[in-house]
């Protein structure tokens, strides 16, 4: 494992949210956590129409989200 890798891996769904899967913590801006106590997975919101934020409850579809953003590899 590199620096660079963790034991959390953040992926982009196909025009959907982000699926967060590890160990992780989500905070609030005051500092506050969700409980995501066992949990493996979670879908955090990236179109900003959940009424669940932050986690995703399957808005996007109905919003027609389309998200169309890729990782660029360095030096290409
Ligand atoms: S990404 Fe699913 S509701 Fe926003």
């Amino acid at each position: 494992m590199s620096e660079n890798e963790s034991d959390v891996v953040i992926t982009a769904l196909e025009n959907g949210p982000y699926l967060v899967t590890g160990a992780a913590r989500v905070n609030d801006p005051d500092g506050g956590a969700w409980d995501t106590e066992g949990r493996a997975t979670i879908a955090l919101c990236r179109c900003g129409g959940s009424k669940n934020k932050p986690f995703c409850d399957g808005t996007h579809s109905a919003l027609g989200f389309a998200a169309a953003e890729r990782a660029v590899e360095e030096g290409t």
